[in-house]
């Protein structure tokens, strides 16, 4: 077989300038995490399937209709992962860390995968950033991951990005108000597309999340889960909201926001921008309290609560930064002949080591086409070298955007270039 093999459909991949994007939302997703005190965590992309399906849920359409699940050799069911808060679990109660410290922050950044049907903002590979802190059942402690990632999106200078909340309460009020919910859905059966039919069944709550508009408008006027919360669902809440505006967070409580995942309990929660580049994918990240997964998974009883964000839709709001962001060389260095070509290659090396961002045309050729290449690279300031400056041991900095070049002795040149 010959001919061009492509990529797969749905997975992208990434090139500079966007690469330089992505560093720059990585690296400033580190800092800022570190000064809350999350700690990276790595799992791996493949899981036992068993894994999603006990904590996502089997009725949900991440599990039912998006894995990539297979055989391998020794006949175990494994799936790509679909998102990273199931595989944090695993590892958090693996590896016995409740029994290490009481509170535990942890992040990541990494690919996920669904088989979704592709548009803008929309991938089958695609990549999250995800904070997940498990031993605190107070509130402060699902206002924090919100303030985190509130932080982020400043920091990124991202704006126009709204809050949307809600509490889905817990084992003790939410099946009351499931089965308000149930029959009021029935009552609108004929309404609902196949899907939800199906959804009613099995997982009434993911009626909630349909896209089909006909649905959507059945949907809003259901049953408000908020006039069902008990007690202490309803004072978490409350305290939820409370801190949140003791922070200046604005937010919208949405009553029918009840999120694609069947893990969660108490605050749901997401971050939704207005943006036109994103499309109908205009979710940014999303997340909640889930403080019953833990122990369902076989771990001791500790609550936890967490958020992902989708990097590529960061970045789409980013885009029109790209190039901004890629950081040019200090210096470019052009050979006038072979001689200086040796030594120069000698020069450049040392440079580097000395903490410079330096470039050369290991083609050689002209010096006409070595400037042009300059040019290209967006250097700072261009060395030429040529029989002369290795004779005197002297050159020239020549400032790229324009300027007088700077004469300098070329043992030098890397102290010239630091005090620039
Ligand atoms: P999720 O809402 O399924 O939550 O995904 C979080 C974010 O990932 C979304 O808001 C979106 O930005 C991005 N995302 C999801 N699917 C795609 C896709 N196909 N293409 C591009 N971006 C996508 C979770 O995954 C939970 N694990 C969040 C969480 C963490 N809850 C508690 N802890």
């Amino acid at each position: 077989m010959s001919g061009k093999v492509s990529g797969v459909k749905g997975m992208n991949d990434l090139l500079p300038p966007d690469s330089s994007v992505w560093q720059h939302v990585e690296q400033t997703v580190r800092e800022l995490f570190a000064r809350f005190g999350y700690q990276e965590v790595r799992t791996p992309v493949v899981e036992d399937t068993a894994l999603f399906v006990r904590s996502v849920g089997e009725a949900t359409d991440i599990v039912g209709k998006e894995m990539y699940t297979f055989e391998d050799k020794g006949g175990r069911s494994l799936s790509l992962r679909p998102e990273g808060t199931a595989p944090a679990a695993r590892a958090y109660i693996e590896h016995a860390v409740a029994n290490q410290e009481p509170v535990t922050r942890w992040f990541y950044m990494g690919p996920m995968f669904r088989y979704e049907r592709m548009k803008t903002g929309r991938y089958r590979q695609f990549h999250q950033i995800g904070a997940e802190a498990y031993g605190a059942s107070e509130a402060a402690q699902d206002v924090e991951l919100m303030d985190m990632v509130v932080q982020l999106l400043e920091a990124l200078e991202l704006k126009d990005i709204s809050l949307n909340l809600n509490s889905l309460g817990d084992e003790t009020c939410r099946p009351a108000y499931q089965e308000q919910l149930v029959a009021y859905l029935q009552a609108h059966r004929d309404e609902l597309c196949a899907d939800c039919q199906a959804r009613l069944e099995r997982n009434p709550l993911r009626v909630l999340d349909c896209k089909n508009e006909r649905c959507q408008a059945v949907v809003a006027a259901s049953p408000d889960i908020q006039t069902f919360l008990c007690e202490p669902c309803r004072a978490h809440f409350d305290e939820v909201k409370r801190k949140l505006d003791l922070l200046g967070i604005h937010y919208v409580v949405n009553p029918r926001m009840v999120r694609g995942l069947d893990y969660y309990t108490r605050t749901a929660f997401e971050f939704i921008a207005s943006h036109p580049a994103l499309g109908t994918a205009s979710t940014v990240g999303g997340g909640g309290r889930y403080d019953r997964l833990v122990k369902q998974l076989g771990g001791p009883d500790v609550p936890a609560v967490g958020v992902a964000l989708g990097l590529e839709r960061l970045c789409l709001l980013l885009a029109s930064e790209a190039g901004r962001y890629a950081a040019p060389p200090d210096l470019f260095v052009a050979f006038a002949d072979a001689a200086a070509a040796e030594q120069g290659f000698v020069l450049v090396s040392r440079l580097r080591k000395a903490g410079l961002r330096v470039e050369f045309d290991p083609r050689g050729g002209s010096l006409k086409s070595q400037m042009k290449r300059a040019d290209r690279t967006h250097a700072r300031y261009a060395l030429v070298l040529g029989e002369n400056e290795l004779a005197s041991g002297k050159g020239q900095l020549k400032p790229m955007q324009g300027g007088e070049p700077i004469p300098v002795a070329l043992d030098e040149v890397a102290a010239a270039l630091v005090t620039r």
